[in-house]
């Protein structure tokens, strides 16, 4: 199991970025970790060796990379994973058939996907509920819950869940709180000082943040369950790769400067969108109209780079991802590239359409994931963009066709 370095945890958070779990290579001193494209190690004698026998139970990249996260969330030790949803299947193996978890209603449409197709099947029973208000996920513990897991701020309705809270109802019924921290990063939050007992990620996200890899991690700070995540990581084997393990190493050494960067550039869309369609129909964390805006400057120090728009319509939201030219129309976010997406159709495509109506996940609803190019680049591109958008699907036999598609 891989445990931080304690020297690391005294030192501030840019230090930690790019220092925290990496040492001098001890052959030439290289002063980046090495990629370890191994798949064995090799032995002294019978039992004896250097604390490595294989490299799906240990990787000295993927440990470097285990140690940094874990110092990032101030926690003790870290698990990385071949995707964010490998991170949350192997969570999810610490429990038995018969148990139950509580889940936020509105967490990733692939949160949801594994839980509603996958492990329900296996005899763990899920609850969704809205954990803004924290007396919802109590009146939901059982005496069979083992767990609450939350997504906070969530994908994509940008809504929040008051950590400290949560952590107090789980814990006095002996359920962990888990949480999934990818939209804010360990830059901005840290559950595991509000009380949460495991943090994951997907790292493809902002820690590694050159959308150039599929990854997860999981940290937690408690010896017991990390031995037993320790054993999950290696018996189940949806570990991370060495190479993938090393981008991300060298994406977190520069986390604190592209996070500031994410949240000044998404302060700015935000009050221009605001301007633009009423702040009442942009959903950012950081504009003083969002309903949890106290909250979100409580637990978190900064509000990062992701904002939804409820344009009214899909023509309105197709006008508007047709015509971005810096904003691509991609799923994922957290890179350094500004994306953009229609999350019904696309990230959340997975989600029941009525239960997405249900949740105000609409059709019209659009994603911003907006990078560190130079704000005024991407202020022009929206506006841009917005162009001609009331006209957008009136009368167009176009927008008709696609309409009778989707139906
Ligand atoms: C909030 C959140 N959690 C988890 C995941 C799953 O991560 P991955 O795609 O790395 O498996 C995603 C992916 O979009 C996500 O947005």
């Amino acid at each position: 199991m891989t445990r931080v370095f304690d020297e690391d945890l005294s030192a501030g958070f840019g230090t930690r970025a790019i220092h925290a779990g990496q040492r001098p290579e001890p052959l030439a001193g290289a002063i980046m970790t090495p990629v370890y494209l191994t798949s064995t190690y090799v032995q002294e004698g019978l039992g004896v060796n250097k604390g490595y026998e294989y490299a799906r139970g240990k990787n000295p990249t993927r440990e470097a990379f285990e140690r940094n996260v874990a110092t990032l969330e101030n926690g003790r030790h870290g698990f990385a994973f071949a995707s964010g949803l490998a991170a949350l299947d192997s969570i999810m193996k610490l429990f038995r058939a018969g148990d139950h978890i509580v889940c936020g209603e509105n967490v990733y449409g692939g949160t949801f996907r594994l839980f509603d197709k996958i492990l329900q099947h296996m005899g763990l029973s899920f609850s969704y509920v809205d954990t803004r208000d924290p007396q919802r996920v109590a009146d939901t513990i059982t005496p069979a819950t083992r767990a609450v897991l939350v997504e906070t701020p969530t994908n994509p309705l940008m809504r929040l869940t008051d950590i400290a809270a949560v952590a107090e109802i789980a814990h006095r019924r002996d359920a962990l709180l888990i949480v999934d921290n990818t939209f804010a990063s360990p830059y901005f939050q840290r559950p595991l000082e509000l009380g949460a007992d495991i943090v994951f990620h997907s790292t493809t996200k902002y820690l590694n943040g050159h959308s150039d890899m599929i990854g997860g991690c999981v940290v937690v700070r408690d010896d017991e369950l990390g031995a037993r995540l320790a054993f999950i990581h290696n018996a189940a084997g949806a570990v991370a790769g060495p190479f993938d393990a090393w981008l991300a190493l060298r994406g977190t050494k520069t986390l604190h400067l592209r996070m500031r960067q994410h949240d000044a550039n998404g302060r700015e869309i935000a009050k221009w969108l605001a301007e633009k369609v009423g702040h009442e129909n942009v959903y950012y964390i950081g504009l003083p109209t969002h309903p949890q805006y106290e909250l979100a400057k409580r637990q978190m120090s900064g509000f990062g780079g992701m904002i939804s728009v409820e344009l009214g319509s899909r023509d309105k939201a197709a006008h508007l991802l047709e015509r971005v030219r810096i904003f691509s129309l991609a799923e994922s976010l957290g890179g350094v590239e500004s994306l953009i997406s229609q999350p019904a159709g696309m990230t959340h495509a997975s989600v029941p359409p009525e239960r997405r109506a249900a949740l105000g996940l609409s059709d019209g609803l659009v994603r911003l994931s907006c990078g560190v190019e130079d704000v005024q680049d991407l202020l022009a591109d929206l506006e841009q963009a917005f162009e001609g958008m009331d006209g957008a699907g009136k009368g167009s036999k176009k927008a008709e066709s696609k309409k009778a598609v989707t139906a």
